[in-house]
């Protein structure tokens, strides 16, 4: 089979099985194409909540498929490759936050989406990288414990000097594997480019580039521009599919190592396979209990709610 047929029979499949495609924009071409819904995490949540279908296949890592399952609890939610999973989502233990809650009660805990359930479930509100800002200037409090990512961390303190917001030490191995050295290279190979960057990369980065901004904040950027250069400082699969949306301009990526091994694990003949599955039982289905998804939902209600 070619990437076209495997692509005609996902299509055919999906209207079979009822089934939504959701897929990150970090995802393959390939998958974008048959995707119904493609975006930043902050439109994948919210989007989650309103599909019809009786399935929904997430394409992309497994926090993505939990918030899925935890906005559409009816629906049944299936991982296209259940071995995609964000290593930040898994780098603090409910418990550690529990102690220093009790230690600061009047200080508020905002979680990046990109959390599991159960850490979900003991924080106040979640954001993702295109409403964090919006968020915390928001919400009714001054005091915050921003976790797991201190890069996107740091980036909203500065964007909101008037809140004490303290930070710990987690965030994406991928985006803060940039340095500033590579930020340099890069805008002295290409002087007249305009330097775009996600706000998980590193301070010392994201202070040299020309806007810093969510997946979708950088996508929309390149699309407003009058610009004709730019280079992309996210997983590299944006700078793929900007050049095939703009073959006018010209897009460079940031650095080679900015390409995130679990976005990268889902192929179509997983999304093929998991469509095909979604009745025997062999694809990958997210399982929650409703007291789960009771506790983590409230802080995504909340992240809704402060950032429509
Ligand atoms: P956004 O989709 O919110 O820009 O986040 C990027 C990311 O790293 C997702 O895992
Ligand atoms: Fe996680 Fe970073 Fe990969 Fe996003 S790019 S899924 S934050 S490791």
């Amino acid at each position: 089979m070619n990437i076209n047929t495997v692509q005609q029979e996902i299509l055919k499949l999906k209207k079979e099985k009822d089934i939504c495609i959701l897929a990150h924009s970090y995802q393959a071409k390939e998958i974008v194409e048959i995707a119904d819904i493609t975006g930043d995490s902050y439109k994948l949540s919210v989007e989650a909540a309103k599909v019809q279908n009786k399935n929904i296949l997430m394409c992309g890592v497994h926090f993505m498929a939990e918030t899925a399952k935890m906005l559409s609890p009816d629906k049944r939610v299936f991982l296209a490759n259940p071995q995609a999973g964000c290593p930040m989502a898994e780098q603090m233990e409910p418990e550690m936050i529990e102690v220093l809650k009790a230690k600061e009660p009047d200080r508020k805990v905002v979680c990046y989406v990109n959390t599991t359930a159960k850490l979900k479930a003991v924080c106040d509100v979640c954001v993702t990288s295109s409403s964090a800002v919006k968020i915390v200037k928001n919400m009714d409090a001054d005091k915050i414990l921003f976790i797991p990512d201190c890069n996107l961390g740091s980036f909203v303190a500065e964007a909101c000097p008037d809140k004490d917001i303290k930070l710990l030490q987690g965030g994406c191995p991928v985006h803060a594997s940039v340095t500033k050295s590579e930020i340099e290279a890069a805008k002295a190979a290409h002087p007249n480019a305009k330097v775009l960057v996600h706000p998980e990369c590193i301070p010392a980065v994201t202070k040299l580039a020309d806007y810093a901004g969510s997946t979708s904040g950088i996508m929309e950027y390149a699309a407003n521009s009058d610009d004709k250069e730019f280079i992309i400082g996210t997983e590299i699969s944006i700078a793929e599919h900007l050049q095939y949306r703009f073959p006018e301009k010209d897009f460079y990526i940031l650095s080679k190592k900015i390409m995130c091994p679990n976005m990268k694990l889902t192929t179509l003949i997983d999304v093929y396979k998991s469509c095909q599955g979604v009745d025997d039982g062999s694809a990958f289905e997210i399982k929650m209990t409703d007291e789960e998804i009771a506790s983590a939902r409230v802080c995504i209600d909340e992240m809704i709610r402060l950032g429509g």
